[in-house]
């Protein structure tokens, strides 16, 4: 997940980074390891361009064309990057009337820590972030992976689909490993393969992500093909929806993450972002122009101006000028908070009614529920194991 801002230190999840436990495993690490990848190729980029706008063009047509399965790990709280990155773009597809199913991923949270943390808080909060900012639980169904299993059966065939040295080359495992600091464990190798069961146990083919995902994508395609190729079509082959948001930047001006502190929290209130803001990173340069490669990080208040306010960012700096950056920060303070505080003030509202969020929760699970069955169901005809039916 991409994004950019401010964000209180005490934030970030507890066992992050691993201080080194008994139970840590050997570091195996090679050379190899600690290069730099990036999470997708060009031409896997270019691709995933290219099909978000056809497929954009076939939602507008028939929003019931794809069924769109997305989902976020409960590791924090979600931040002003996930909105505009992410949020905003899922709760459009499902006033379109795009079917839409969120997963949170609470098994994935050990892919790269050694414990879950506070399940059950961040469950709860990530529900309210949902809900405040518009996913509709009549509509959208939200469940945590743990509470299916039966996309959890969905893994033993899946991983006899994929060699061991393709989940090596995959980038994205790659570049999440090394960020982890830690040794590749083999959930962590593994994440494409139960990434796939998350997609393909509700029938998901259209998978909103940000490039760094597209691998894991990929990989989807790649084993929902094998499987039909082998067993008879079960599956759809899931495409990436790729957000034409633009990539938020932290506080910091480095990439927004809630490991790095430089997030602002959707739930953080007026005063604390105003403070996050204020302290941002801008450069000494009095005239605001709106320049990415060169300004990055004024470039990226910028941006989140125009994201929120849906103006062009370059006109936003032609606006302000030689006020500088602290009449952009002021702007962009106001600006934020302005634009979340209906999400907050829902959001204080639901978290206050945890009995209502578990319902929500409850509901989704069923329907998942529902759906995985029938797909499990599917898989074990194409493979033969449909020994009690009939
Ligand atoms: N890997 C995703 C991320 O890091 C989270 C995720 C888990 C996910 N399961 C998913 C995303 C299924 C889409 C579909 O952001």
């Amino acid at each position: 997940m991409t994004i950019p801002t401010v964000t209180a230190r005490a934030t970030a999840p507890p066992g992050t980074i691993s201080t080194g436990t008994a139970s840590r495993l050997p570091d195996t690490r090679t050379a190899a390891d600690t290069l730099a990848v990036d999470g997708a190729t060009d031409a896997t980029f270019r691709r995933a361009r290219q099909m978000s706008e056809r497929i954009e063009a076939d939602l507008r047509v028939d929003p019931t064309a794809y069924r769109v399965v997305t989902g976020d790990r409960p590791t924090g709280d979600l931040h002003l990057g996930h909105y505009i990155g992410t949020l905003a773009n899922r709760v459009r597809l499902q006033n379109a009337g795009v079917p839409v199913t969120v997963v949170i991923a609470d098994y994935q949270v050990i892919t790269d820590r050694e414990r879950p943390g506070p399940l059950r808080d961040r469950v709860r909060a990530l529900v309210a972030d949902y809900l405040a900012a518009g996913l509709d639980p009549q509509r959208t169904a939200i469940f945590p992976h743990s509470a299916v299993p039966a996309l959890n059966q969905l893994l033993l065939p899946f991983l006899s689909l994929v060699s061991v040295a393709e989940l090596h080359r995959n980038p994205t495992v790659k570049a999440e490993s090394l960020a982890s600091r830690r040794t590749l464990s083999a959930l962590m190798l593994t994440y494409p393969v139960h990434q796939a069961a998350d997609i393909l146990c509700c029938q998901g083919t259209l998978v909103p992500v940000g490039k760094d995902q597209l691998p894991h994508i990929e990989l989807a395609r790649v084993i929902a093909r094998r499987f039909n190729d082998r067993y008879g079509t079960v599956f759809g082959e899931p495409e990436a929806l790729l957000s034409s948001a633009p990539v938020v930047l932290g506080v910091d001006g480095a990439k927004m993450s809630k490991t790095r502190g430089n997030t602002i929290l959707l739930g953080a209130d007026e005063d604390q972002t105003t403070a996050a803001i204020r302290a941002a990173r801008t450069d000494g340069l009095r005239r605001i122009t709106f320049d990415p490669p060169a300004r990055p990080s004024v470039a990226n208040l910028l941006t989140i101006v125009g994201a929120l306010s849906g103006r062009e960012p370059a006109r936003i700096a032609d606006e302000i000028g030689d006020g500088g950056a602290s009449v952009l920060k002021a702007l962009a303070a106001e600006v934020i908070n302005e634009s979340l505080r209906g999400l907050r003030a829902r959001r204080r509202e639901l978290l206050a009614d945890p009995g209502y969020l578990d319902e929500v929760l409850l509901d989704g699970t069923v329907r998942a529920s529902v759906a995985a069955a029938e797909t499990l169901e599917r898989v074990r005809a194409a493979m033969g194991m449909d020994y009690f039916s009939g």
